[in-house]
């Protein structure tokens, strides 16, 4: 399917970053936030991708085809999406060649995009690659995006000699005035590779963001304006709120962390079905789908015309009645 470019509404910050936002035909509803209504917009959110150079497979995937992979079902299915988010550990060694595999990818995709980076990357080698990256005047892999639905702001937690995350004084300053300085009465949504909190992953608790604190005192004021905080790094589908301020994770496209939380558990990757999310953002709600990608389960129907519905359900005829994927 071809990607139609719409009128853009979305005030570039880089040159990289475009965006497509499609009006809401219906009049505006009141807003209990009384801020400025908003209009309807989809995202895409990928996160820990894992490239390596090309050739290689990472723990038995092959983490190119299975991101090609995604963004060819993106393609098929989401291509009106307005902008697609990576949200860090693009490549696993962090090597100039994982980054243009990783470019070689996502000039295929139809939506634009933007990165950040993650403990796995390489900040100046991610720079270096790829254009979508986002920098700041110190360097770091940070900026903003402001939409008519509000403020997408990404920022940079790596800290390259650590898997934890950081928020040094320069970023934390940063993000505290980009929030401030974000427009008047719109909504703001963060994007960022470590969780800000833990999740009773216990290892995974051990190398979340180091600064977390710091970055809360940063973020309290501005909360009642965030409307959603979207992270990678934990490679599991977990939702939930902090600080009142609702959040998303989903898996990576490459391997997964293994559900467990007993405090001595073991730290091990799995072979769960890789995703990616569409986030759908409107005047009161957004919502975040998981979609399993590479799911090749049958699909059917609820029931069949002529057929009773419960013989129907209790018999082969779901089975039989499956059709293939697309
Ligand atoms: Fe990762």
């Amino acid at each position: 399917m071809a990607f139609r470019q719409t009128p853009c509404q979305i005030a570039h910050t880089d040159a990289a970053l475009h965006g497509c936002v499609r009006r809401r035909p219906e009049p505006a509803i009141a807003n209990p936030l009384q801020r400025e209504p908003i209009d309807l917009m989809k995202l895409i959110h990928i996160t820990d991708t894992h490239l390596v150079e090309p050739g290689l497979k990472l723990y038995g995937l092959d983490p190119k085809a299975r991101l090609d992979a995604a963004i060819a079902d993106i393609n098929r299915h989401h291509s009106d999406a307005a902008l697609a988010i990576v949200t860090g550990d693009l490549a696993h060694w962090g090597e100039v060649g994982a980054y243009r595999t990783f470019l070689h990818s996502m000039n295929g995709l139809f939506v634009p995009y933007v990165v950040l980076v993650g403990n796995h990357d390489s900040r100046a080698a991610c720079l270096d690659v790829l254009a979508a990256a986002p920098r700041d005047a110190h360097g770091f892999v940070q900026g903003w995006h402001d939409t008519s639905c509000g403020r997408l702001l990404f920022l940079d937690t790596l800290d390259e000699k650590s898997h934890a995350g950081q928020m040094c004084e320069l970023r934390l300053k940063w993000t505290a005035r980009a929030l401030t300085e974000a427009p008047a009465n719109r909504p703001i949504y963060l994007f960022m590779h470590h969780p800000p909190f833990a999740v009773g992953l216990h290892a995974m608790d051990r190398i979340a963001l180091a600064e977390r604190a710091a970055f809360t005192e940063i973020i309290g004021p501005h909360r009642h304006r965030i409307r959603h905080l979207f992270f990678g790094h934990l490679h599991r589908p977990i939702s939930g709120s902090w600080m009142g301020i609702p959040f998303s994770t989903l898996r990576g496209t490459n391997h997964q962390v293994w559900f467990d939380l007993s405090p001595d558990a073991p730290h091990l990757a799995s072979h769960e079905p890789p995703s990616y999310a569409v986030v759908l953002i409107g005047e009161d709600t957004v919502v975040v789908h998981n979609h399993d990608y590479l799911d090749r389960s049958p699909r059917f129907a609820f029931s069949e015309p002529g057929v009773e519905e419960r013989a129907y359900a209790l018999g082969p005829v779901a089975q039989d009645a499956a059709f293939p994927v697309q």
